[in-house]
């Protein structure tokens, strides 16, 4: 079903190719600069996007074995996510019910428990309190609802989406308006965590971007991997998420062959995002690897995080193992030195005064959409305006 679905996209891209004509938005977009730095603009997107749809906290293979977790920290938001013995995933608020410690450090692990390590109350992996030390000095409590908090998460097609705010629904059928069935495709599920680098940036929109849009690939990269790529783009969208694909020779290269022999791998291909802060893209170093990049705000408006997870489609000996770190180092240094450099520079000159206005081009539809998704998000300020808005988008 879901090779179906990934092959009926490519197969319009290849009409496409075969009529010479590239599909381009109605008119060019504008947005205001101070979109970029304002404080209570981006108090707002805290608020009603990142704190409110689900994000992509984790992955599978992070977690695979019961007892598995991952701590971090998202938007201002200690969390856990632990693999229970029932084989679920759990979230949690990273953070004591005693006195609000939090019981585990940012990181991956694998526990029985988690003791506090300030007074050592003692949690079990579906988040109760299952031990007081000394409890009978510390005086009478009803240790049954004084677990962990639990945050709703929800794990799929190898992707673990989870709110930050508690008692938030993620509502993840509306939200991903059927994208998971393309995104079963990558097999992410069945992948080898092979690493992770950190790199700081930008304003997180000013960061996000560049990950939409290919008009940029054979100028800014031109020392890189950019002369590989024309600065053509194929936009295809589903509610807010969006796949972003090169009309080059790789697609070029499908147009006389069978649709039966067009490789999971070149299906895959382009950057597939998911919106507000994921980046997917793949590449080649002795068998498939996905860089998928997660973007979160830093603690003001003008910085962001961004945290580089590569996953293998096999399990790799030594020699493709050194292979993927070059190439993680590769990318480190396109993306750190070349993206984010300028986006640094960007979030200088947004606060100059000098210009009012961004202008995104008919060529640059996958920013126009990534923006007017954030205003629309902005807009839907109650629950009921937001499910509306998931389930009939912004078209
Ligand atoms: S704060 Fe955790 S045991 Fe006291
Ligand atoms: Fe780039």
């Amino acid at each position: 079903m879901s090779r179906e679905k990934i092959v009926e996209l490519t197969r319009g891209h290849v009409e496409i190719m075969k009529s010479g004509e590239l599909p381009l938005a109605d008119d060019v977009f504008r947005i205001p600069v101070t979109n970029y730095f304002d404080p209570d603009r981006w108090e707002s997107e805290m608020d009603l996007i990142f704190k409110r749809v689900p994000l992509v906290l984790g992955f599978t293979v992070e977690v695979p074995k019961a007892g598995d977790y991952k701590a971090m920290e998202v938007a201002g938001v200690p969390l856990i996510l632990v693999r229970g013995r029932d084989d679920v995933i759990r979230g949690f608020v990273n953070m004591c019910s005693h006195r609000g410690a939090q019981i585990v450090d940012n990181g991956n692990g694998s526990t029985r428990s988690f003791s506090c390590p300030y007074h050592a109350w003692t949690y079990n992996l579906t988040g109760d309190l299952v031990a007081i030390l000394d409890d009978q000095d510390f005086g009478e409590v009803d240790t049954s609802c004084m677990g962990l908090t639990p945050l709703n998460v929800e794990e799929r097609v190898g992707i673990i989406w989870g709110s930050i705010t508690p008692g938030v629904e993620l509502h993840l059928d509306e939200f991903l308006a059927g994208y998971d069935e393309l995104l079963e495709n990558h097999g992410l599920g069945d992948c080898v965590f092979v690493g992770r680098q950190t790199l700081e940036g930008p304003n997180w929109k000013v960061a996000y971007d560049g990950y939409l849009d290919f008009y940029h690939l054979p100028i800014l990269h031109k020392d890189t991997f950019g002369p590989d790529y024309n600065n053509k783009s194929l936009f295809d969208h589903w509610g807010p998420h969006q796949r972003v694909q090169g009309p080059d020779h790789r697609l070029l290269d499908l147009v006389n062959l069978p649709e039966e022999d067009w490789s999971q791998t070149r299906l895959v291909s382009g950057v597939w995002t998911i919106f507000p802060h994921i980046s997917i893209a793949s590449f080649d170093a002795g068998g498939h690897i996905f860089m998928i990049s997660q973007l979160f705000p830093g603690s003001d408006p003008d910085t962001s995080v961004t945290h580089q997870n590569f996953l293998a489609s096999f399990e790799p000996d030594e020699e493709q193992m050194l292979q993927i770190e070059k190439q993680m180092e590769f990318l480190r240094y396109v993306v750190a030195e070349e993206d984010y450099f300028t986006g640094n520079r960007i979030q200088k000159t947004v606060k100059t005064g000098a210009k009012s206005h961004f202008i995104f081009g008919r060529n640059e539809e996958g920013c126009q959409r990534f923006h007017r998704w954030t205003d629309a998000l902005l807009a839907a300020d109650n629950d009921n305006a937001l499910l509306e808005l998931y389930k009939n988008g912004i078209d």
